[in-house]
């Protein structure tokens, strides 16, 4: 268990640490709407896929048991409305949607009962996405971790830890569970320009539960693979093609060419509920384009002239810079149209 919780159900409110402040302050924000919820998924007081999809259950649970409706139709008209304002936060992470669906099968099955039985349904639900989601990172974590020798110096790239699901994390939930077993594991964690998430999140919760790690620039990637310094980079992911092709921060693309180039290995961690299996290739999953502001601003200062900016918030790395996916299901490999496909049985 991490020191810190990322997000919580707690006296029918949502609960989270607010990321936007760390490291600098650990503070908390209660989401009493699901249009709060919505917006804190929007402005990364959440982020990372699994967390936003949480995050997303939760905000649909809030506004279904928040409703005043008496009337059936006007009840799952609005249940709609909430789900269609959620999707609209954030659109690469296909957890959100993954979420979302999970949501909507349920209230599809159950469109009999009545809405008290509804509301109670839809907040179990959010509440069993939560759980769902610990024992995967923990399971992703032991299999994971056998990949990892004992003295490994691990390089990861924004963050897939606590703070990016419920807790434990994907890629650092293999780093922590190695190091819980007693292999001496240190993590070099990149800053992740342009939102600092490796800086201001990994560096803060790794530190926080007593793992060793050392921040680099994401340009001192190069010179800490080229000198030997990195044994294996593990990153997360925020959606997956069905042919292992692998949307995350960007940056994680660049990490995978010096990986490869430096025969270094290069694992994906993610739960099975972040590969889209309607996605056949890479370039058809959506990246979002953040704010040029966070490209052109520091702590609120201009670096930069007036000039075009582009500010692509994730990249994808091709399956064959992958040499694994680690699942809670098991690991995948090349090919993966068929490997990612079995996770399903
Ligand atoms: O923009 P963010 O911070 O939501 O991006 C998060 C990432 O890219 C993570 O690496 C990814 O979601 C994996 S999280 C387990």
């Amino acid at each position: 268990m991490s020191s810190f919780k990322t997000i919580e159900w707690k006296n029918d409110r949502v609960v989270m640490i607010d990321q936007r402040k760390l490291p600098s302050e650990e503070v908390y924000i209660e989401c009493l709407t699901y249009k709060e919820v919505a917006k804190a998924i929007k402005e990364m007081v959440i982020r990372g896929a699994p967390a936003i999809g949480i995050a997303a259950a939760m905000g649909i649970a809030l506004g279904a048991l928040k409703s005043s409706k008496s009337d059936k139709s006007e009840f799952l008209s609005e249940l709609d409305e909430i789900s269609l304002l959620i999707s609209t936060t954030r659109p690469t992470a296909v957890n959100l949607f993954w979420a979302i669906n999970r949501m909507k099968e349920l209230v599809d099955r159950n469109k009999g009962e009545d809405i008290d039985f509804i509301k109670n349904s839809l907040v179990e639900e959010a509440k069993r996405i939560y759980e769902e989601d610990v024992e995967t990172c923990r399971r992703i974590g032991s299999i994971g971790a056998k990949l990892i020798e004992d003295g490994s110096v691990v390089l990861t790239h924004c963050n897939a830890g606590s703070l990016a699901t419920a807790d434990y994390g994907t890629a650092l939930g293999i780093v922590r569970n190695a190091f819980e077993s007693g292999k001496k594991i240190k993590v070099i964690a990149t800053e992740t320009r342009p939102y600092l998430q490796g800086a201001r999140l990994t560096a803060w919760e790794l530190n926080k539960d007593g793992l060793p790690v050392s921040l680099i620039t994401d340009s001192t990637a190069g010179y800490v693979m080229s000198r030997g310094m990195v044994d294996t980079v593990i990153v997360g992911a925020d959606r997956i093609a069905s042919n292992g092709d692998v949307a995350n921060k960007i940056g994680t693309y660049v990490l995978s060419v010096l990986a490869k180039s430096h025969d270094i290995p290069f694992y994906v961690a993610a739960p099975v509920s972040t590969i889209d299996y309607d996605c056949s290739v890479g370039e058809m999953i959506p990246i979002e384009e953040r704010n040029i502001k966070e490209v052109t601003h520091i702590m609120g200062n201009k670096i930069a002239p007036d000039v075009n900016v582009l500010n692509p918030a994730f990249d994808i790395t091709p399956n064959e810079n992958v040499s694994s996916i680690i699942t809670e299901k098991g690991i995948a490999s090349a090919p993966y149209l068929g490997s990612l496909k079995e996770l399903l049985d």
